[in-house]
């Protein structure tokens, strides 16, 4: 039986950015929310993804700057990377945020039922013997890390779950899979003293970047002499005491201290009572259409388990999208193309919309490209860092359509690349716009001002 006090006009299954950010806006726009969450609010990108992962970033930043303080004609010097430091720095954000959003389920007018859900009709989710009924429910499960069939992970064999509580740093990593998680971890890895070999099976390092970007991180990483193996498959891994023996499909063996499995993530769909209530379902993750509409009337769903972008941002943004829905607020649809993607490897990358290949394909074959060399942005020299700003504008309209940056910090600066992208800006619309000087941004200016005819530090 529902009790009179748990019936809702939303019930969410999932307390992590899509769900949390859902529930916060419904419950803003005064429905009646339970979230329901089987583990800690907050979920994958504050406990074991996003967060944990930057700060670890942020480290290895720190270690490296330690190295190179020489260049810069400051005395320091590297001692070694005390991983139980680390972990207490990072557990403290992990540890202030969670508290400040625990402050908020508590201070926005929410249900918060702590427990494994499960949906049992279209119009139910039911937690222990506690049944929460509502006229509508948002699926928000998330993803976890997946394995290959024949690499069992345990011991040495870890994912990014495993990798964030490391308690040494070990001499020597394999990184299966040059993906995001890959090629992150990886520079980490390398950052702090490891010797790092990535695995990955598609010819090029984050193959969902632009072609350029990937040659530029791939001729970045092998000067950090981290080795990426493109092109080649994985044919088995064997623990072996303390090490790890990786088989190409080549024959080629590899051994290692560590290996890590980043092959990708998976949708958490399975036994939660998803099929049996009707919800189409596509290897796993959950089919919906741009009003985040499951197939069953009713039922939504957002973040990893639907396919597409898996990012903490399109979470939210889809969370927030649905609660303005169930309330009628008639809301635009998310682009998927214009979702920002930054990738915090050292050097860091940043893009927005259309490779310069999909552009070409998309708009035809009058589209052009502009790379702005950091080589003669001020800022970046004064960072030492190397890298671009790549500009793709549409053969057809003549409107930016892309954009792709690599090299330090350059995550920062995917803000305005948004923008641009987003509003279809002409390069010369973007030409009249001042940037700051020095700042990375103006490489950005730039490029728009080299795309609109009107070089200033750049040949046309
Ligand atoms: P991914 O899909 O980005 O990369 C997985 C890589 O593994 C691919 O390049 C694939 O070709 C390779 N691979 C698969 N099977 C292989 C095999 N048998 N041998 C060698 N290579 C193989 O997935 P990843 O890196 O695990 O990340 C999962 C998700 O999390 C992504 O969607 C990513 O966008 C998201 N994420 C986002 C972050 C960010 O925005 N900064 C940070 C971390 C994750």
């Amino acid at each position: 039986m529902t009790a009179p006090a748990d019936n809702f006009d939303l019930v969410i299954l999932g307390g992590g950015s899509g769900g949390y950010a859902c529930a916060f806006r419904a419950a803003e726009l005064g429905l009646r929310v339970a979230l329901v969450e089987k583990d800690k609010v907050g979920g994958t990108c504050l406990h074991r993804g996003c967060i944990p992962t930057k700060a670890l970033l942020h480290a290895a930043e720190i270690a490296d700057s330690a190295r190179e303080g020489a260049k810069f004609g400051v005395r320091t010097s590297f001692e070694s990377v005390d991983m139980t430091g680390v972990h207490a720095y990072k557990d403290g954000v992990i540890g202030r945020l969670y508290k400040g959003l625990q402050g908020l389920v508590k201070s926005h007018d929410i249900t918060y039922v702590e427990g494994t859900g499960r949906l049992t009709s279209p119009t139910t989710v039911t937690v222990g013997d506690r049944v929460l009924t509502g006229k509508n429910i948002v699926l928000a499960t998330g993803s976890y890390a997946k394995t290959l069939p024949g690499v069992e992970i345990g011991g040495r064999i870890v994912t990014s779950d495993q990798a964030l509580t490391l308690e040494d740093v070990p001499g020597r990593v394999i990184v299966l899979g040059g993906g995001v998680i890959g090629v992150e971890f990886a520079s980490v890895f390398s950052s702090f003293g490891a010797e790092v070999t990535i695995v990955e099976a598609l010819p090029r390092l984050v193959a969902a970047e632009d072609e350029a970007i990937s040659k530029q991180l791939e001729r970045a990483f092998k000067k950090r002499k981290i080795t990426a193996l493109t092109g080649a498959r994985l044919a088995s891994a064997t623990r072996d005491g303390d090490e790890v023996t990786v088989t190409l499909e080549s024959g080629n063996t590899l051994t290692a201290d560590l290996l890590l499995v980043a092959v990708g993530r998976g949708p958490v769909t399975d036994d939660l009572g998803y099929a049996e209530a009707g919800i189409t379902l596509d290897r796993g993750y959950v089919v919906t259409d741009e009003r985040c509409r499951t197939s069953v009337p009713g039922v939504y769903a957002v973040g990893d388990i639907v396919p597409g972008l898996q990012l903490a941002h399109r979470g939210f943004a889809q969370g927030v999208f649905v609660a303005e829905e169930i309330a009628g607020k008639d809301p635009a649809p998310i682009e998927e193309s214009g979702i920002p993607r930054v990738t915090y490897c050292d050097p860091e990358i940043a893009s927005v919309g259309l490779t310069e290949a999909a552009a070409r394909e998309k708009h035809g074959d009058a589209t052009t490209a502009y790379d702005y060399n950091l080589g003669g942005n001020g800022k970046s020299q004064i960072l030492q860092t190397q890298g671009f700003v790549k500009v793709v504008r549409a053969g057809d309209t003549g409107a930016v359509v892309g954009v792709h940056m690599i090299g330090a910090r350059m995550g920062e600066q995917v803000g305005e690349a948004q923008l641009i992208v987003g509003w279809e800006a002409l390069p010369d619309d973007v030409a009249t716009l001042i940037h700051a000087h020095p700042t990375q941004n103006e490489a950005l200016g730039e490029a728009h001002l080299a795309l609109a005819g009107k070089p200033l530090h750049a040949h046309a």
